[in-house]
């Protein structure tokens, strides 16, 4: 009851307080200041079951998967290993990632096969002598490489919710990278704008990913990776031991001794993925089910949500200056929890419960300033600032199976073609996921996010983690299962697929190509995708103590809407390769 009043006044406050007298005048005015709905393709329509994926041969695996009686947790496997041969850039078996599923029978789980920092390692290994961060020893080579864990992960699936043999799963990546596949424009681009540094990064090897007898991949080239398959091959045939074992092990054990990296085969043999209780949580008429720990994804988003639902989003309009206020007052807080309080739960206490406590972030929301006024980030919480954005790239995927299943799967190397270290004779690229450790409190990482001795580097821990795996449920049935890629802007990107579908109406499609805007505490500025705000709103969040400032297109949501009589609408993403297919 308590809380039923509080959420009231609270509402009530935000929207007095929020803008002056709220007359139609004035409501008008805000509203002239709101970005058109978003043009977009047509959403993919399906029946039965959909697959949406950073890439057609990917989704279109996933769905032979599906039609040939796998059930959502079968695509998964298969998607994932896909992935990891059409998708360099992103997809891995040298990373790792986080997969949350719902299963028609109403149970829940997440799946936690994030990297570990080898038993080596150490909370000062990136610094020097005077105790500064020196740079690049965390993003690139093979310091950079945490313990894999993308192929436990899959195991661990296969064995509890699985229903087709695992070679049947692994057969189609053995298949892709031994015939070779096209590639993309972006995915040419990529591989071209990455030579010097797959040259630097593997002396004395030449990694197939740089074009045989020189000169760029051009897009329709046909790229093969015959060490791949061979290491896809050890994988199909021995599960786990195909790869933390035996000659993958072997080569890469070789290549760390080589290049001075810390994984051992005693990192190998303990790595273990872990099943983890979801986070949970509800905005409006919809049951959110989330990431937990090591990622701060989950945490922060539910938040987010609690701080936004006494908010009339709908009333304020789409991207107007008012909607934009209270959703980025959200964000900043929820941020500013996150640089204190989360890290990897099995090393330190985090404070889950607290920071979702309802009448914590309402209290928290309160400080919100009148008037649509910005708030400070110093005065939110006192930090570092420094801004420095690596390329986007990890890589999400939804499934939804005819029987009702769902799975939501983010996974990464990282950085872009991860560490850039490809294992000679094995033919995957190695994650540089230890950046995403606080190498130093208060020093900002790739993603210019800040953190402190939660997430200091210990041999074994977790690092901490943006990616939000997200599935809402609506009177007990998949909603949405929705995800992105983008390091810090996750957690964003995740949270406005949410608003575009519950507040707002948009469909799928509309939802993943909407541009979009992202604030992280620190620095403090609002990023703005280009089309996302009209120049008149920005000019009054301007004046309103807002900071704008264009960056160019991050994320890529992969998500599937379920509508109330069933069908599946996929939203794919255009900023990349991402595809929905179904049937
Ligand atoms: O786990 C994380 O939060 C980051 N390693 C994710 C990196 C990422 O999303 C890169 N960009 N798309």
């Amino acid at each position: 009851m308590l809380k039923r009043v509080l959420t009231i006044s609270l509402a009530l406050l935000m929207a007095c307080s929020a803008e002056r007298p709220v007359t139609s005048t004035s409501r008008a005015f805000e509203g002239s200041l709101g970005t058109p709905v978003p043009k977009a393709a047509a959403p993919k329509l399906a029946r039965y079951a959909m697959v949406v994926s950073a890439h057609p041969e990917a989704s279109k695996i996933g769905t032979q998967i599906l039609q040939r009686g796998g059930n959502a947790y079968d695509a998964a496997v298969a998607v994932q290993f896909a992935l990891a041969v059409v998708l360099p850039v992103a997809g891995n078996i040298g990373g790792g990632g986080f997969l949350l599923y719902r299963d028609r029978n109403g149970s829940a789980g997440s799946l936690d096969f994030r990297e570990t920092a080898p038993t080596a390692a150490s909370r000062d290994m990136y610094l020097d002598k005077a105790g500064n961060v020196v740079p690049g020893l965390s993003t690139a080579g093979p310091l950079a490489v945490g313990t894999p864990g993308t192929v436990a992960g899959m195991v661990t699936l296969h064995k509890q919710l699985g229903k087709l043999s695992w070679p049947t799963l692994l057969q189609p990546a053995v298949a892709l990278a031994t015939r070779g596949f096209v590639l993309t424009t972006k995915e040419a681009a990529g591989l071209n704008r990455t030579k010097a540094e797959f040259q630097k990064y593997n002396p004395g090897n030449v990694p197939a990913y740089v074009r045989p007898g020189g000169g760029d991949w051009q897009p329709g080239d046909t790229l093969r990776l015959p060490e791949l398959a061979r290491t896809l091959t050890r994988i199909r045939d021995q599960g786990r031991a195909g790869f933390y074992r035996g000659e993958t092990a072997r080569l890469l054990l070789a290549e760390m001794k080589r290049g001075g990296g810390l994984v051992s085969q005693a990192d190998l043999d303990g790595y273990r993925a872990k099943w983890r209780e979801p986070l949970r949580g509800r905005y409006r008429d919809y049951d959110v089910i989330t990431m937990p720990p090591p990622s701060s994804g989950g945490v922060a988003l539910l938040q987010m949500l609690q701080m936004l639902e006494p908010v009339d989003l709908a009333q304020a309009g789409y991207h107007t200056p008012l909607a934009v206020h209270y959703i980025t007052e959200a964000e900043r807080r929820a941020y500013a929890d996150r640089a204190t309080y989360l890290g990897d739960p099995d090393f330190g206490l985090v404070p889950t419960q607290k920071l979702l406590d309802v009448d914590y972030n309402h209290q928290r929301a309160g400080s919100m300033r009148s008037r649509g006024r910005a708030s400070a980030s110093s005065e939110v919480t006192a930090g570092a600032n420094l801004p420095s954005y690596e390329s986007d790239q990890t890589t999400h995927y939804s499934i939804v199976d005819a029987l009702g299943n769902a799975v939501s799967c983010t996974t990464t190397l990282n950085g872009a073609y991860g560490s850039k270290v490809v294992v000679p004779g094995a033919g995957f690229l190695l994650n540089n996921e230890m950046d995403d450790f606080s190498a130093k409190a208060g020093v900002p990482n790739s993603y210019g996010l800040v953190g402190g001795t939660a997430n200091a580097i210990a041999p074994g821990k977790r690092m901490l983690s943006s990616m939000t795996p997200t599935i809402l449920t609506r009177n007990g049935r998949v909603a949405l299962v929705t995800g992105s890629p983008g390091g810090s802007t996750i957690i964003t990107s995740v949270l406005q697929s949410i608003l575009g579908i519950v507040d707002y109406g948009l469909n799928a499609q509309q939802v993943v190509t909407a541009p979009r805007l992202h604030h992280q505490w620190l620095p403090d500025v609002l990023d703005v995708e280009a089309g996302a705000l009209l120049p008149a709103a920005q000019d009054t969040l301007r004046a309103r103590g807002y900071r704008p400032q264009p960056r160019l297109p991050w994320g890529r949501l992969d998500i599937i809407h379920v509508l109330p009589d069933g069908t599946l609408e996929g939203g794919a993403d255009p900023r990349g390769d991402d595809t929905a297919v179904g049937y």
